[in-house]
């Protein structure tokens, strides 16, 4: 489990949104993590600290003194066992003591005794948010490398729309995992990766495609974002939720896809092309819908598509390059050969007739090839696990 033998400490602040953060102490929970709760006195008004405490299985804190036999060492130990500080929701208030040096309740003075890294969650109003003063604090707390989830942008408590909103629990787990596991492998880098499979249009209503679901592109943009990387996706399909921290760009056939990564290529560290581009595509693209009624038969005449990679690999200036092979058989000769031909550092080869690997699934399994020469097999895993593989691999060549 992710966060197996984690202590995590989720200081949860007086706004409206403190509820929702019963449902990421369930999920930090559900997902192997020790979790403590401290909440301030305007929290406890709006929650009971009891289901904050059902949720944890640990009990929660409210007020300093209320146990003055121990009140003295408690923040110190939590602040000490913390793998991770989660403020969320987090006020202007708890933003601005932190900012400034305060320490006046048991979540302040925790946040101030702990060396762990500390996420704030802020959620408030959106004239609050943008209020100069908290965007300094925030300025000031990022600059001594404390993080921030940015809020999203919607419907608010105050019954008006704008920034602020609590984030969806994902993104928060997300930018906990980062916190947690991200090593900085890629920081100061751009990378591009290329996701799912493009449509090749034949009229408004049809096209031709393939069963790519994009989930191997996206896991290596999220592996590369936690390692705090520049990372731009170019994603052909819509069917996945949208990556936190990840710079989209959707494209839908081969020609949309070229283009957008020959516009970043040239500024970019490392391409990964994990998109499953159509070989062919209708050479007329009906500007109608095709009616049955005009044709017994219908052909189709198809033009070969531009290989994406093949342009990159010939127009490489020291980018690192890693291209996928998706083979039915002789995965690794196949693999071999491309690798050669298109210029590749690395190549992914899998055998997507294998049960578990390739397209639609949840899990691949996959060989790692390099300019080398050399190869490594790795088992069945998740396209998550696989994603953090090919990126440190290759953050470890481009040192
Ligand atoms: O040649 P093949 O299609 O097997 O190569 C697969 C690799 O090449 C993948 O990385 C895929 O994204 C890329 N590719 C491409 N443009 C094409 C076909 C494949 O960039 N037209």
């Amino acid at each position: 489990m992710m966060f197996e033998n984690k202590h995590i400490v989720v200081g949860i602040s007086g706004g409206i949104a403190a509820f929702k953060a019963a449902g990421l102490v369930s999920q930090l929970r559900q997902k192997g993590a020790e979790v403590h709760c401290i909440m301030t006195a305007n929290a406890a008004k709006l929650v009971t600290p009891i289901t904050f405490g059902e949720l944890s299985g640990n009990d929660v804190t409210v007020d300093m003194f209320a146990n003055i036999s121990k009140w003295d060492v408690e923040h110190i130990a939590l602040a000490k066992l913390a793998d991770l500080f989660v403020v969320a929701p987090a006020t202007a208030d708890i933003i601005g003591k932190v900012a400034n040096g305060i320490a006046d309740d048991m979540l302040s003075t925790t946040i101030m005794a702990t060396k762990a890294k500390v996420l704030f969650v802020p959620s408030m109003n959106t004239n609050m948010y943008e209020n100069p003063i908290v965007q300094a604090n925030m300025e000031k707390l990022r600059s001594f490398g404390y993080e921030f989830v940015e809020p999203e942008s919607g419907h608010l408590a105050c019954n008006t729309s704008g920034k602020g909103r609590f984030p969806a629990l994902t993104t928060i787990m997300d930018c906990a995992e980062k916190c947690i596991y991200g090593r900085e492998l890629l920081k100061g880098k751009k990378i591009i990766v290329s996701a799912g499979g493009t449509q090749e249009k034949i009229d408004p209503v049809r096209f031709i495609s393939n069963r790519s679901s994009g989930r191997q592109g996206y896991a290596i943009a999220k592996a590369a974002w936690m390692e705090g990387a520049d990372v731009t996706l170019v994603s052909c399909t819509t069917a996945l939720p949208t990556p936190y921290g990840v710079k989209m760009v959707y494209v839908q056939d081969a020609r949309e896809l070229e283009k957008a990564m020959n516009a970043e290529y040239d500024s970019c560290d490392a391409a990964i092309m994990a998109a499953a581009v159509s070989d062919y595509r209708p050479t007329v693209q009906a500007d109608q819908k095709i009616k049955k009624e005009d044709f017994d038969s219908l052909h189709i005449d198809l033009t070969q598509n531009p290989d994406i990679l093949y342009g990159l690999g010939q127009k490489k200036r020291g980018q690192f390059l890693v291209g996928f092979a998706a083979e039915t058989q002789d995965v690794i000769e196949h693999g071999k050969s491309k690798l050669k031909r298109k210029n590749l550092d690395m190549l992914v080869a899998n055998d997507v007739a294998m049960p578990g690997a390739g397209f639609n699934g949840t899990t691949n399994i996959a060989s790692l090839l390099y300019k080398d020469g050399h190869m490594e097999q790795y088992p069945k895993m998740s396209k998550d696990e696989l994603g953090h593989i090919i990126i440190e691999k290759m953050a470890e060549l481009m040192k």
